[in-house]
């Protein structure tokens, strides 16, 4: 028995589900095209919001008949939208933009709404509007600028909501899902041990009796995946793979071998692949181009390693601890746009993916789910709450540039930001390179704004908000810490190279050490150090932290830091032989991604 989730392209249609499993009733993810036989044992169908428009005649296909089927739907944004028009009601294109938080004031507290208060703050993204309803149905909750943002037919039990109540920033958003599931009358039996029962039937289907070479990282994606094939497959049946591909973390292979050596992993085959990943990007610039040839340049490690082992490669598939957030993120589910490439989504991964021939028993997971089955399966908890770190790692941190700065369109752009920081009596100048960033769901490679002068959090927040929401040329707002003044600095030719590398490296490890000392591991969720090619006399370079909570990863609060903290770190970067300025990323995601790669 479960919920069928009908995925029309919304950056967050995969967090329903998770929400959904949260409440302990199985959802699963659906094309809209999935026809009723295919639905045996669904209790009820959500519609997920998508970035097309009812009216963009490239709209995603859906199967009409769903809407006859009997069985209860909730259509959330753009889901709202389209059930509202295709029972005969009317939408009106780019009436009214509302993105962010609004209140709701609830006429009728029944159905999905029941329990909750008279006025509730929901969290909005859509242009489009619902004009007139079908037959049948009623309003059961508006907003200010949006009359139907909640709506039902109470004899088909059928609901929309502008709104979407799966994001954290809806406060009673769980209320709304558990009060849709109740009404389903889904049962609620769903745990992590269904999905390892689950799990292991599917993995002993699709390996039918083959081997399964897995990347591993140490992260703690591979680290879970690698565990539950063991327990599942056997050790004699999976080998683990970790590559060192010279952007990883100060000491990071001798860390992971240690730590999976602990955690009773024996069949871990380690590879110095450093030299060709470095040569892979030699001179590359573009973060996708990046993104592209250390993804290709994994699976040719691989395949030199089963060559080295003598292994054969129709016996051995290969295994990935991909969650499902590195899917959509790379444009991978049907209606979804490209946000980054991520290093287990290349086009050579893509075809064997088509083939049958890649494991991923993580793949339908976020990260919460991932740790939380992580401590299910016994994996140390240092294990399981080590910060994520992305497979590309630091090559993806070190932003390169040919020198040659990038103004196109700035300089209005420029003017209307300075207006803005003089009111809170802040300097700002936009940067002359580009980092990359998700808004409306879509991805952007814009500029970043740098922020200077004596400001309390919330000012800089705020001022970050209103940057990147008015100039389109900004994704991206960055505070310096020091040194004070700022130093004049000018853009530098940079590209991939070890000493670059091992710059970043010594930064990142200080910075990760004084969150250990300053306790702020947990709090903080993960915290990038960044390598700017900003400099003043052509040779030292600038460095930027990049600290986030979250815990879907799929948005994200940049996270404010103690002065005590940033005191010490900054005096320990500035000491750094090659670093001459220290800038914090103070960008939400979105309109910022974490990585700026
Ligand atoms: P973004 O930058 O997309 O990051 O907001 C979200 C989370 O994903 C991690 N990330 C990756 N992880 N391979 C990975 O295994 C990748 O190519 C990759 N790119 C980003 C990032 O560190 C953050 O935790």
């Amino acid at each position: 028995m479960s919920i069928a989730v009908l995925d029309f392209g919304g950056q967050y249609a995969h967090l329903i589900a998770n929400r959904i499993r949260r409440l302990h009733a199985y959802a699963r993810i659906c094309s809209p095209q999935v026809s009723l036989d295919e639905l045996q044992g669904v209790r009820g169908l959500i519609l997920s919001g998508g970035p097309a428009s009812v009216h963009d005649p490239g709209q995603p296909p859906y199967n009409p008949t769903l809407f006859d089927s009997g069985l209860p739907i909730l259509g959330l944004c753009y889901g709202h939208q389209l059930l509202c028009r295709h029972l005969g009601g009317e939408v009106t294109p780019g009436h009214t933009r509302e993105f962010g938080a609004a209140r709701l004031q609830i006429g009728k507290a029944l159905g999905v709404l029941q329990g909750l208060e008279y006025e509730e703050r929901v969290w909005m993204s859509h242009q489009d509007t619902v004009s007139r309803l079908p037959a049948g149905f009623e309003v059961l909750a508006s907003t200010g600028d949006c009359h139907m943002a909640a709506v039902y037919d109470p004899n088909r039990r059928i609901y929309g909501l502008q709104f979407h109540p799966e994001v954290r920033h809806t406060v009673h958003g769980m209320r709304i899902l558990d009060n849709f599931v109740e009404l389903c009358d889904c049962p609620r039996d769903w745990t992590m041990d269904h999905y390892l029962e689950q799990q292991a039937e599917e993995l002993k289907k699709q390996t039918s009796g083959r081997k399964v070479f897995l990347l591993v990282s140490g992260g703690v994606d591979s680290s879970v995946a690698f565990l539950m094939l063991n327990r599942i497959l056997g050790e004699e049946r999976v080998l683990g793979l970790h590559i060192d591909n010279g952007f990883m973390r100060h000491n990071e292979t001798d860390t992971v071998r240690r730590l999976l050596a602990e955690s009773g992993f024996s069949n871990l085959h380690v590879v110095d692949a450093s030299t060709e990943f470095l040569a892979s990007v030699e001179g590359v610039v573009d973060p996708e181009e990046k993104r592209r040839r250390i993804g290709a340049q994994f699976l040719h490690t691989r395949d030199r390693a089963l060559a080295d082992l003598q292994l054969d490669p129709e016996e051995w598939l290969l295994g990935q601890g991909t969650l499902y957030t590195d899917t959509i993120e790379s444009g991978g589910t049907a209606h979804a746009a490209v946000i980054k490439t991520h290093h287990n989504r290349v086009d050579l991964i893509e075809k064997l993916l088509a083939e049958g021939k890649v494991v991923e028993p993580l793949a339908q997971l976020y990260k919460d789910e991932a740790r939380e089955l992580g401590e299910k399966l016994g994996l140390p908890h240092h294990l399981v709450w080590r910060h994520p770190f992305p497979g590309p790692g630091l090559a993806v941190r070190a932003l390169c540039s040919d020198g040659r700065p990038n103004w196109e369109g700035v300089e209005e752009a420029q003017e209307r930001a300075r207006k803005l920081a003089a009111r809170r009596e802040l300097a700002v100048e936009i940067l002359p390179l580009r980092s990359v960033g998700v808004q409306g769901d879509g991805r952007t490679y814009a500029h970043p704004a740098l922020v200077w002068g004596a400001a309390g959090w919330e000012a800089l927040e705020e001022l970050s908000t209103e940057l990147t929401n008015s100039i389109p040329q900004i994704n991206r707002v960055i505070y310096l810490l020091g040194p004070s003044p700022r130093p004049g600095q000018g853009l530098k030719p940079a590209h991939l190279t070890r000493q670059r590398l091992d710059l970043l490296r010594q930064a990142d490890s200080l910075a990760m050490a004084a969150l250990e000392r300053h306790g702020l591991m947990q709090e903080v969720t993960q915290m990038p150090t960044v390598l700017l090619p900003l400099s003043s006399d052509g040779v030292q370079e600038s460095v930027v932290l990049r600290p986030i909570s979250t815990d879907d990863f799929m948005t994200a609060r940049s996270s404010p830091l103690p002065r005590a903290f940033v005191d010490e770190i900054c005096g320990q970067l500035l000491a750094v032989k090659g670093i001459e300025a220290v800038f914090c990323d103070i960008t939400h995601k979105p309109p910022g991604t974490v990585e700026w790669e």
